[in-house]
């Protein structure tokens, strides 16, 4: 029997909503799984809480954290918190004071009507793209001099160190390796003359060791046009931290919108818990309506899954997503139907546990 400790963090706005649809899931799978556990702690930390106390975790919130086996984390930042603050002192904090420096979007169309894009089926659009979480221009490096005065300057610099760049292409090689897959390296060397030739630099070394790789290597700008004309181009894609954050929103649109999109931040060496949460933030807009779409935080559970070495479950929960998305009818308004979240999360539950006995019988 594996015993899973589950940090549960569901933050602010739709981030509680769609977490306990999330949970609903781990629940039920160890209902089904006699192999598996999972025990939770949830910890209120947010925009509440900083409203309150001032600070958005306790100060020994790492250390709280740190015996998890994952952390489940809903979203954080509200009207009234400065997002720097709410990003910083959390999600930002977990990621880097755990060394998360994987970051793992898959874009991935699972039903061919949610792509804006004409003639594009889930076989063109189909990837995962490996975004750097620890450096690059989200270090948190530079200055503010002469504040206020004519003369003020602001710097903010793009760190990449050797170790940071080398170990996240190497992840990505090994990737590319395993799953036999093309990899494309994304990067802006023409205009960013120190960092990106860098990047680029030790694609190239790193590539030297992994000959069976096919490797491609794109400007930034020019991804984001073939994000958009020809995804088929990509299987696997290593890029900086702020130009993954900026292209998966692109992958988020040309797969169903933020709704779906899913993210793992990964410490490898499993050293100290992963974190998994949707990609889409707290969105204020729509919160306390039961109009938040659960599926993206509910993928996320998947990437828990598989993280676990459990790909029974991940690959279940994907193929029950897209069971799920056949349906208008239990879809929530962003994808045209008229489901709250909890009935969308409860009608997901329904169709794993049928694709659970299917594969079952399946397998027997
Ligand atoms: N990982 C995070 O915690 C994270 C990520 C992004 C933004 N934020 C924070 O969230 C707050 C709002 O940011 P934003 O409005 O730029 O981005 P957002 O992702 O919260 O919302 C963008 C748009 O997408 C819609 N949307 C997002 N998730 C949805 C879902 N699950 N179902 C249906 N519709 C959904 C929203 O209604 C909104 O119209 C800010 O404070 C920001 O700093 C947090």
């Amino acid at each position: 029997m594996k015993e899973k400790k589950i940090a549960l963090i569901p933050g602010d706005g739709i981030g509680p909503e769609v977490i306990s649809e999330g949970v609903k899931v781990l629940k039920a799978i160890e209902q089904v799984d006699s192999n598996l556990s999972f025990e939770f702690t949830a910890y209120p930390w947010g925009c509440e809480y900083y409203l309150e106390h001032g600070k958005m975790m306790e100060e020994n919130g790492l250390d709280q954290l740190k015996d998890a086996d994952a952390i489940y984390l809903g979203a954080v930042g509200y009207p009234g918190v400065p997002d720097h603050i709410s990003l910083w002192d959390l999600l930002l904090k977990i990621r880097k004071g755990f060394d998360q420096y994987v970051n793992l979007r898959p874009v991935t169309l699972l039903n061919p009507s949610l792509t804006p894009l004409k003639n594009k089926t889930e076989k063109e659009i189909d990837f995962l793209v490996i975004r750097e979480n620890s450096e690059g221009e989200y270090a948190g490096a530079g200055d503010w001099l002469f504040k206020g005065k004519p003369e003020e300057v602001v710097l903010q610099t793009g760190v990449f160190s050797r170790k940071g760049t080398e170990r996240i292409i190497r992840y990505a090689f090994e990737e590319a390796r395993k799953q036999k897959k093309t990899l494309t390296s994304i990067s802006k060397a023409n205009a960013l003359n120190y960092s990106m030739v860098f990047w680029d630099e030790v694609f190239d070394e790193v590539g030297k060791e992994y000959p069976d790789v096919v490797t491609y290597s794109y400007l930034v700008d020019a991804a984001c046009m073939f994000f958009v004309q020809q995804p088929e181009r990509f299987e696997i894609v290593v890029t900086t931290n702020l130009f993954g954050d900026i292209l998966t929103d692109i992958g988020a649109a040309i797969t169903g919108g933020m709704g779906l999109a899913t993210g793992a931040n990964i410490n490898p060496e499993r050293e100290f818990p992963s974190m998994f949460e949707p990609v889409h933030g707290s969105a204020p807009d729509i919160s306390g309506k039961g109009l938040a779409n659960p599926i993206a935080a509910i993928w996320s559970v998947a990437q828990m899954m598989d993280f676990f070495g459990e790909a029974k479950w991940s690959e279940l929960i994907v193929t029950t997503i897209k069971e799920l998305l056949k349906e208008k009818e239990y879809l929530t308004p962003d994808l045209g139907g008229n489901a709250t979240t909890a009935e969308l999360g409860n009608q997901f539950i329904k169709l794993l546990f049928e694709q659970d006995a299917i594969t079952y019988k399946k397998n027997r």
